[in-house]
């Protein structure tokens, strides 16, 4: 049982305790309706208050039961709700802390409600494509009036206890409570107080009404068109909150109940849900115990003070950690500490920074031109050129100086970790940490465990970048680790698209149709197509024979590195990113055509995403079977936060799973007897045939 029952003289105490915020999972859902008949069952109860322990009163649904039968088990959500309606006992809520979803829903089921201050009150279930399940859409608008209570449910977002206590007319909160360690004893006051009041007071008995409602819900459905143009949530909130003020409240709940199931099959749905638990699921590494000990981390040390050294520095100056930072030479410190104030002093300009807090950042960080005074850092991140032989003078210096258990981490974004360990005589203590460009603004961080990376260094890595606001997912060793490796394959597509017949604007376009925040060639033109041109001048010699398109080497051959040099595959006007198409460009994808004696075709729009998506998810079945990366999650998660993959899509996996793989397979298979493709580029990975062949899922 999850929900303690105590009787204090005349009122019945029913507290949920389901940690960490009591999820309405079934047992707590028998607890209340056991409490309720413990109560009923005892004359000398008069009342009965119904709050949360810990942290919450609730915050709604259990996430352990999502999606499973036990969810809606009976007492499920709306029956608890109808069973506190029935009481003939009056029922308290008495909310605290965090009162949103299913724990909305249940305070409003009750006859009264007492409210901490600072509590935060919300429905959140469109974050998940959802609306609210359990009569949130027809209770909140009466209980708080039809426009707040929409704002409320088709943003998601927590609004605290004592401003919506403030809204005229509102009967969401009967009382304030004055403090929350004063709350349970208000409550039981309260209780008392009402013990005897007849007719019990009921949330679906309250008008509903808007004076101008059909334009207003107009209005309302045109800003929400704008804002939600991949999902359909946040329309249907306003469909059901319209139906709470034209329809009779039990028609309005059957109306709520039928857009609620109708959208948990929603691809976008799904997608949500399925990030949700990807982005827990990240933090767990299947052979660290979440109890491993941390290190204590307090202060960091960043080597080099170039593009990525600045933006990682501000991450952690962000988090209020102390950040030193060493250079070879004062110059190239002085220019890198130029550029952190540059951006911090845009910010300001911006309104997003307060000019105190930026003072306060930048007073946490200091500079250094010698090992020697790292000796006391916790932690340090290398970003120095990539060249091994610089790595190796790096740690070796760091091996020196570093305090026994230091982490010394690399953002390598190619060079082997192991190799980058093995110069130290503290394998273990090694790891990497490969940050996204621009540091500061990108979610992702691929942790790069090494073959000695010790588990408690590993736990410490990921607690610190939940500090520094990443989402961190742990990669092996491998080249280009989990992202890298398969935008290679992408890319090599994109490539093979070209030859054949496409215009880099018009595979962009289908990419970007598809969802991609940028297709593939303005992503190159804006990471540097010199990468790309260095990676396969390594590739080909490591893998002569291997079939790949030479249109993007003929495009750096020209010197048109992309963005940075003002003209990739696209031109670029100073100081604007949009991308112009240069007709230059495009005469010499068709000489190089010509020259390969081939004939364009024209080929579709279904075809460039499938043939993309595809390279992409075959290589993340390699990832996956060699155990780089330890679930499919983590590689959708990898493509969400770092690479621009539509959300609504659910990352490249989730994506292949709706698809279904059996037909992703056959696609590929039809894509292998193209003679101007790569017939060993599309032999589906084993995992992969695999789980086709068994008709199973990556997730
Ligand atoms: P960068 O060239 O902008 O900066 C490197 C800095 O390191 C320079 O300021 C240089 O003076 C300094 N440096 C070189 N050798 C040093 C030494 N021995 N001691 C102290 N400082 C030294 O390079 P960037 O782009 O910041 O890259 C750094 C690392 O981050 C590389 O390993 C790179 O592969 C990785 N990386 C780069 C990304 C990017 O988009 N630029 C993305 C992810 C990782």
């Amino acid at each position: 049982m999850t929900a303690k029952y105590e009787v204090h003289g005349s009122v019945a105490v029913i507290t949920l305790e389901n940690p960490p915020v009591n999820g309405l999972g079934h047992a707590t859902r028998v607890g209340i309706t056991d409490g309720l008949q413990k109560a009923h069952a005892d004359s000398t109860v008069k009342s009965i208050v119904l709050t949360g322990a810990g942290k919450a009163f609730s915050g709604g649904a259990d996430i352990k039961e999502f999606g499973s039968p036990k969810a809606l088990a009976e007492p499920n959500l709306l029956s608890v709700i109808l069973a506190l309606e029935n009481s003939s006992k009056p029922v308290v809520a008495a909310v605290h802390s965090v009162c949103m979803g299913g724990g909305l829903e249940l305070a409003l089921g009750c006859h009264y409600r007492i409210a901490a201050p600072d509590c935060s009150v919300a429905l959140p279930e469109v974050k998940l494509g959802l609306i609210p399940g359990a009569g949130g859409t027809q209770r909140l608008p009466r209980a708080l009036g039809v426009e707040p209570a929409l704002n409320m449910i088709v943003s998601g977002e927590p609004v605290k206890s004592e401003l919506l206590a403030q809204i005229p007319g509102q009967k969401l909160f009967d009382k304030m409570a004055a403090s929350a360690e004063s709350l349970a004893e208000e409550a039981l006051a309260f209780a008392q107080a009402i013990s005897d009041t007849r007719p019990l007071p009921l949330v679906r008995n309250l008008p509903c009404k808007h004076p101008n409602g059909d334009a207003y819900f107009q209005f309302a459905r045109n800003m929400v068109k704008g804002m939600a143009k991949n999902f359909p949530a946040p329309g249907k909130c306003v469909d059901a909150v319209e139906s709470a003020t034209k329809k009779k409240f039990d028609d309005g709940m059957a109306f709520e109940r039928e857009i609620f199931t109708a959208l948990m099959f929603t691809p976008e749905s799904r997608a949500l849900r399925h990030i949700f638990m990807a982005e827990r699921a990240a933090s767990k590494i299947p052979d660290v115990p979440q109890d491993t000990p941390q290190r204590d981390i307090q202060s960091i040390a960043v080597i080099g003070a170039g593009t990525m050294g600045g933006g990682i520095a501000m991450n952690f100056l962000n988090a209020g950690i102390p950040v030193k930072m060493l250079e070879m030479k004062q110059e190239a410190l002085d220019k890198g500490i130029g550029i952190i104030r540059k951006n911090y002093e845009s910010q300001v300009k911006r309104g997003k920074l307060k000019q105190d807090k930026y003072e306060q950042r930048m007073s946490l960080l200091s500079t250094t031109l010698s090992y020697d005074d790292l000796k006391d850092a916790d932690m340090v991140i290398e970003a120095v050129f990539e060249e091994m032989g610089v790595k190796e003078k790096v740690f070796k210096e760091l091996d020196r100086v570093m305090k026994p258990g230091a982490i010394l981490a690399s953002n390598t974004s190619t060079l082997d970790v192991n190799v980058i360990a093995s110069f130290t005589k503290r394998p273990q203590d090694v790891v990497g940490m490969h940050f996204f460009s621009p540091a500061n603004v990108m979610k992702l961080l691929e942790v790069i465990r090494g073959e000695k990376t010790a588990k408690d260094v590993l736990a410490t890595v990921m607690a610190v970048s939940k500090k520094i606001r990443k989402t961190a997912v742990v990669s092996g060793v491998c080249d280009g680790f989990i992202g890298n490796r398969m935008i290679e394959q992408y890319g090599r597509q994109g490539g093979f698209l070209l030859d054949e017949g496409c215009t880099p604007a018009q595979v962009d376009k289908a990419m970007e149709k598809f969802g991609m925040a940028m297709g593939p060639f303005r992503m190159g033109d804006l990471a540097g197509n010199d990468i790309g041109w260095a990676i396969r001048k390594r590739r080909h010699t490591e893998k002569p024979g291997m079939k790949y398109s030479k249109t993007a080497d003929l495009l750096c051959e020209k010197g048109r590195f992309g963005q940075k040099t003002g003209a990739g595959w696209y031109d670029y006007v100073p100081g604007k990113r949009d991308a112009v198409p240069n007709a230059e460009v495009i005469k010499m994808i068709e000489d190089h055509r010509t020259s390969l004696g081939i004939t364009p075709r024209k080929i579709s729009d279904e075809e460039i995403v499938q043939r993309l998506v595809y390279a992409l998810v075959n290589e993340a079945a390699h990832i996956l079977e060699e155990g780089i990366a330890s679930k499919a999650s983590d590689i959708d998660m990898v493509y969400l936060m770092g690479y621009g993959f539509p959300i609504y899509r659910g990352g490249p996996m989730n994506y292949a799973d709706q698809v279904g793989l059996f037909n992703v397979v056959q696609s590929m298979q039809r894509f292998a007897q193209n003679p101007l493709d790569d017939a060993a580029f599309w032999q589906p990975a084993p995992l992969l045939a695999k789980l086709a062949a068994e008709g199973k899922t990556f997730n």
